[in-house]
């Protein structure tokens, strides 16, 4: 794809997750240099070999919630001959509970991740690529960061995602002239881990889920990585501060 064969370098945090492994295999598909970040360790070095992409794919421990850390990540690959071209924000957590009942560590740990982390990433990575005068940026958003979905009760993971979303279009806006886009990707219900507990506690809101999607089923990591692509390629040179839904139809219901 257009810009994707260019040895560019990609960054994922929360990459070993099923949707940044996702999008990671599709980049490397399309010929780019990927870094998937995660906080796993050895687990995610060994995930990472299995994508067969040899010395063009590398794993680095990423705490998305330490802004120290993605400082000294971006030095370092800079220091590489790794300069990170474009960088998608997708470390996320999605806790559920009621409202009345919402313990506050799953408050704080949700905002951490998914709010806090989101912003130290781009920013230590937005800077250095306003400072190269070009690059491209997407901050995994939601539906439920677009919509109020159902049945599941999830008020720090909704209103996470939204302000992600809001933050693609503010950043996509102040960036605009500096060579950087920024965008949101609004996945729909997808198939991986972050389901399981849902999956063990209640098959049946995941069989819910299915018939409110319009496409009458999940979507698979890998049409999010399609999406990513074409957002991150030069192919959507024209796309900036919006939010991309790929949910099979579910938020035009
Ligand atoms: N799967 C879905 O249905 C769905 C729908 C909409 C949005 N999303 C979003 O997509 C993103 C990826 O989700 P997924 O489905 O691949 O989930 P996943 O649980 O498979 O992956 C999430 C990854 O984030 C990592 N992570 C957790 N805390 C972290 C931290 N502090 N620093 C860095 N990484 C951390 C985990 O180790 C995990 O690998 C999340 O932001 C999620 O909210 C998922």
């Amino acid at each position: 794809m257009k810009g994707l064969d260019q040895d560019r370098v990609f960054l994922i945090t929360g990459g070993i997750g099923g949707i940044g492994l996702g999008v990671a295999q599709t980049l490397l598909e399309y010929g780019s240099r990927v870094v998937v970040t995660d906080v796993v360790g050895e687990e995610g070095a060994d995930e990472v070999a299995r994508l067969g992409a040899g010395d063009r794919v590398r794993y680095v421990d990423l705490d998305v919630t330490d802004p120290e850390a993605a400082e000294s990540v971006a030095d370092q690959l800079e220091a590489d001959g790794w300069p990170v071209f474009g960088l998608m924000a997708n470390a996320g957590v999605a806790p559920t509970s009621p409202t009345v009942d919402y313990p506050d560590d799953t408050w704080r740990t949700t905002v951490d991740i998914n709010l806090n982390g989101v912003f130290w990433t781009v920013r230590s990575f937005g800077r250095r690529m306003v400072e190269r005068g070009e690059g491209a940026i997407i901050l995994t958003s939601s539906i439920a960061g677009l919509r109020v979905v159902s049945p599941e009760t999830h008020v720090a993971y909704g209103a996470t995602k939204a302000a992600v979303a809001h933050m693609a279009s503010l950043l996509g806006v102040e960036w605009a002239k500096e060579g950087v886009r920024v965008n949101a990707l609004a996945p729909g219900y997808t198939d991986t881990s972050i389901l399981d507990a849902i999956r063990e506690e209640s098959p049946e809101t995941i069989e819910e889920w299915k018939h409110r999607t319009p496409l009458g089923r999940l979507i698979q990591p890998e049409e999010i990585g399609q999406a990513a692509a074409f957002l991150f390629s030069d192919l959507a040179s024209g796309i900036t501060a919006t939010t991309l839904s790929v949910d099979g139809g579910y938020a035009a219901r």
